[in-house]
């Protein structure tokens, strides 16, 4: 027997139990059964999508790698004026649309696998409360990559090219910080869809820190708006390489529900505010502010390839490690439909290096890793307790916080201050803020920021910028309340903040859209997964 049939035959895998999250659940997530799908819900769209693939009693076999030649991903805003590529593209996308509406491979059809995905069509097997959810958690950066694996090949047998790639969004870098050109300028393009912010369109530059009705999260334009979007990125990367959970999300087993406790990563949440960014600004905040409909907009494709990129160069930083070596993520299953018409079963291990897939990335300069000057001006620094308007700011407390319109701001103690380099490379400290529920169904963000106190009281400067939580516009899950939780590394931002020898910190949670309730904001030593690299 294996684990999962352990707990089956103990009696402990009942739904119930299961769905209130607290059982120690130790099982991957299995593949779905297609033949129970059911109708899906988005919180603008209402509950009765259609999103049921077509072959729900079809055949299951395992997927069979291709053996092909090494295809290379090129960046989207390059390959502009590679006119043969382009027609290609353009050539394969138009085709797939041509297709009867009911076949798999059809446009329409492959935007659905990501609504039945992310939409609640499918239960876990075994699990009839619990949604399958590839968002919010470890399964994300896996089940996006070979989603676009299977659309690339799926292209590539339309105009019989087994060189075909979908470009990457190239949104890290100083040029690729506007929306691709190939998907906006030409309106009667089959790359070409209306429902987006036709205002962020080029020039316009991209702001991770974006939400609905807000501009940049400090206001920020043109060229310090690039800096801040680089400077995030690097932030992003050096606070989380030393645990994979960081920047990729937390594990989530079969039976545990992606809207519980988890958190995702930080790249997954600059991912979300770029499909805010993309889509109709006004609710519902389709093609791409919805996962329902997201997988409408051919833009989608390239934002995931720069996303499964970063996830990439995320992994060669640390060595080519192997993320978590948790067989309950690398057995996790999916089910696709691949290029030879056959519905196959793919699990996370099989994924893991690009090449077992046969693609790789075009190679680009990485300007985030260059020296940035990121720094905050340090002008509250030099002024005097008495001109700085210190406030008291208290301990969050033990009852739950509501965070709407105005900051929370509370001051929070750390395990231990002045720790050595080796304690550092053993451990990473993580900011924690935990019972995280968003209470309502529309986007929702809201940014952390981290000051060094004033003994005991706070500077009116919320400090430096420390992560995000981003959600788009959800349904919970059967109607729940949407939940989560957020972890944050800090280890090198206080040394950025010269805040090391503090015994407790300023935590700032500024809310940017949406309404929340939080459980508790604390901070954490945790074992690290990975020596300190950059
Ligand atoms: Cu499944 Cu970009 O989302």
């Amino acid at each position: 027997m294996d684990r999962r049939d352990v707990l089956i035959a103990l009696g402990g895998l009942t739904g119930g139990a299961a769905a209130a999250g607290k059982m120690a659940l130790a099982a991957p997530v299995m593949p779905p059964d297609l033949a129970t799908c059911h109708d899906a819900n988005s919180s603008g769209l209402g509950d009765n999508l259609k999103c049921c693939p077509p072959y729900t009693s079809a055949d299951i076999v395992d997927y069979t790698f291709p053996e092909t030649p090494l295809r290379v991903r090129r960046a989207a805003h390059l390959v502009i004026n590679d006119h043969e590529y382009m027609e290609k593209y353009q050539e394969a996308v138009k085709k797939m649309k041509e297709l009867p509406d009911d076949h798999p491979w059809n446009f329409y059809q492959q935007a659905l696998i990501h609504c039945a995905y992310c939409n609640e069509a499918y239960d876990q097997v075994d699990f009839p409360t619990v949604p399958v959810q590839v968002h919010y958690s470890w399964l994300f950066l896996p089940w996006h990559r070979y989603y676009l694996h299977f659309y690339e090949r799926i292209l590539g047998k339309l105009i019989d090219d087994d060189t075909f790639t979908l470009p990457f969004w190239n949104f890290d870098s100083d040029d690729g910080m506007t929306m691709p050109e190939i998907f906006t300028v030409d309106t009667s393009s089959p790359l070409y869809n209306a429902n987006r912010d036709t205002s962020h369109y080029s020039p316009a530059i991209l702001d991770y820190k974006y939400s609905y009705g807000n501009t940049a999260g400090s206001g920020e334009t043109g060229k310090a708006l690039v800096l801040a979007n680089l400077c995030y990125m690097k932030k992003t990367f050096k606070q989380s390489l030393p645990l994979a959970e960081l920047f990729m999300g937390d594990p989530l087993r079969a039976g545990q529900e992606a809207d519980s406790t988890n958190g995702f990563g930080q790249l997954e949440s600059i991912h979300n505010a770029i499909h805010m960014w993309v889509g109709t600004p006004e609710s519902p905040h389709i093609d791409m502010g919805d996962f329902s409909t997201a997988g409408k907009d051919s833009i989608f494709f390239s934002l995931h390839a720069n996303v499964d990129r970063l996830w990439h160069i995320y992994r060669m930083f640390r060595g080519n490690k192997v993320e978590f070596t948790d067989t309950d993520w690398l057995d996790s299953t999916f089910i696709f439909y691949d290029e030879n018409e056959q519905v196959v079963r793919v699990k996370v291990r099989d994924c893991l290096k690009p090449n077992k897939l046969r693609y790789t990335y075009e190679e680009v300069p990485i300007p985030w890793m260059n020296k940035l000057n990121c720094g905050k001006n340090t002008e509250t620094k030099e002024k005097t307790k008495t001109e700085l308007s210190l406030v008291r700011v208290e301990a969050f407390g033990s009852d739950p916080r509501e965070l709407s319109n105005t900051a929370l701001r509370v001051m929070v103690p750390r395990p231990k201050k002045s720790r050595s380099k080796t304690e550092k490379e053993e451990k990473v400290e993580v900011l924690l803020i935990k019972g995280i529920s968003v209470d309502s169904e529309g986007p929702a963000r809201f940014d952390v920021y981290i000051a060094k106190p004033y003994g005991d009281l706070a500077g009116p400067d919320y400090g430096d910028f420390a992560g995000t939580f981003v959600r788009l516009p959800h349904k919970g899950m059967k109607g729940k309340e949407r939940k989560g939780s957020l972890k944050l590394g800090i280890t090198s931002l206080l040394e950025d903040l010269e805040a090391e020898d503090a015994e407790k910190l300023v935590v700032t949670l500024l809310p940017r859209i949406g309404e929340f309730t939080i459980g508790g904001v604390g901070i954490k030593l945790l074992q690290t997964d990975n020596p300190r690299l950059l």
